[in-house]
């Protein structure tokens, strides 16, 4: 027998019997967003290398560790291992800046990064998410964060945490870097290699280090009141302050976490996730931020803006399963021609109907019919030599003879 190929280590399929969450997730996504003004946004799974390493920052463990890259005609490409930075070129590159602001996007699709999985971490996921651009003002900030609060509900997810933080400007944030390098040199030997590299290039990601050496050291009293401190400059403060009315008024609930750094470089001020204790270590289901600079730095023109994404494995793993959708009809039968053409007559009229193709027992046919449809259509030879057809409503188990004109309408 020939080798069984197997699906590649990270990655899944997506069921059918999966298939009604994975519906509701997307049908919630396009109902919510748009109607905050949200229109969709499709883009390209691969993207040229550089707008992942310009964009995401070259100093992060998804770009540096994590990419799908590879050569093709001597283009470098990536399997893009999130979407902001691709929705980003497409603002740009279609003159969107020229709609009036704001522009809000949403998308939803697969993404790629090569880490380790684990539960709630693969290979191939899949994300949902929106980015909106031009507003500078944090009520903003409080908009998105209630967006994804009422996605979350929608799906019957309530029972989780929002953490957020204030990254501050590239201004105040330097002056923090520069305190928290001065704090950390006696240290520097005992922190892991990877805060040891991060040091240098980006210090404020050693704050978000899972490794427990490295945590200790944050726990010592120095280091901590560096970094509970509040470093952030006076309009930086300002922003991040009616960001936490805005969210008292919306009356979502939240704590303000200092550690929350975030893995993508080009956060500025508000940075989110929202979190849930039934996860394990993977516990985010949504992430975001304010990314005032990326517009620019990827060419476009100045624009703020802020956005999220959620990761649907991880908002699966947390909704309760719900039924599949019955069909309208199943006919039950051994006529196949007479089959056949009630389906097509069935399906024209926007009713779902299937049949038993194998000419089964009756018995059979009637069992298959009250597990998948509300309907058994009978189709035997009494009814085919007088016109009729006998629907038997399956949840009730009433049963009537009707003419074939009467059918649809009493379906
Ligand atoms: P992120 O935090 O890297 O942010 O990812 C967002 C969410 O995607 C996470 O909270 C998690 O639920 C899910 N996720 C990430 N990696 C994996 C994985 N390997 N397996 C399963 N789920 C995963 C971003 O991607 C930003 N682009 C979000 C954003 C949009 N910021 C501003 N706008």
């Amino acid at each position: 027998m020939a080798n069984i190929i197997k699906v590649q280590k990270g990655t899944k399929d997506i069921l059918p019997d999966e298939m009604p969450l994975w519906h509701k997730m997307e049908e919630n996504a396009r109902k919510i967003f748009s109607n905050a003004g949200y229109n969709e946004i499709r883009t390209p799974v691969f993207e040229a290398t550089e707008l992942f390493s310009r964009g995401v920052g070259d100093t992060t463990d998804i770009v540096n560790k994590e990419m799908y890259t590879f050569e093709k005609s001597e283009r470098s490409l990536t399997l893009r291992p999130e979407n902001t930075a691709g929705v980003v070129r497409a603002f740009i590159e279609n003159g969107m800046h020229r709609l009036s602001a704001p522009v809000k996007l949403w998308y939803k699709g697969p993404m790629f990064r090569y880490e380790r999985p684990q539960a709630g971490r693969q290979r191939q996921f899949h994300q949902v998410g929106v980015e909106m651009f031009g507003i500078k003002d944090p009520s903003a900030d409080a908009e998105v964060i209630q967006l994804a609060a009422a996605y979350l509900n929608s799906l019957g997810l309530n029972d989780l945490e929002v953490e957020i933080n204030s990254l501050g400007c590239p201004e105040c944030r330097e002056e923090f870097k520069n305190k928290l390098k001065t704090v950390l040199k006696p240290h520097f030997n005992l922190l892991c290699e990877d805060c040891q590299k991060r040091y240098e290039k980006n210090p404020l990601r050693l704050l978000d280090c899972k490794v427990g050496s490295c945590k200790e050291i944050f726990d010592k009293p120095e280091i901590k009141e560096v970094i509970q401190g509040d470093f952030i400059c006076d309009e930086c403060r300002e922003h991040f302050e009616l960001l936490k009315q805005y969210l008292a008024a919306l009356d979502i609930k939240y704590s303000v976490n200092k550690l929350l750094v975030r893995g993508l470089d080009y956060y500025n001020r508000t940075v989110f996730e929202i979190k849930s204790n039934n996860l394990g270590s993977q516990n985010a289901v949504c992430g975001g931020g304010r990314y005032d600079s990326l517009v620019k730095n990827l060419g476009g023109e100045d624009t703020p803006a802020i956005g999220f994404a959620m990761g649907m494995e991880r908002l699966y793993s947390l909704m309760e399963p719900v039924n599949a959708e019955k069909l309208d009809v199943y006919i039950v039968s051994d006529n196949k021609a007479e089959t056949l053409k009630l389906v097509k007559y069935l399906r024209e009229n926007n009713k779902s109907v299937d049949f038993d193709f194998n000419s089964k027992k009756f018995t059979k046919q009637m069992e298959k019919a009250s597990k998948i449809a509300n309907y058994a259509v009978i189709l035997g030879e009494d009814e085919i030599s007088s016109g009729t057809v006998s629907v038997k409503n399956l949840s009730t188990s009433q049963q009537i003879t009707i003419s074939r004109a009467e059918l649809i309408s009493s379906i």
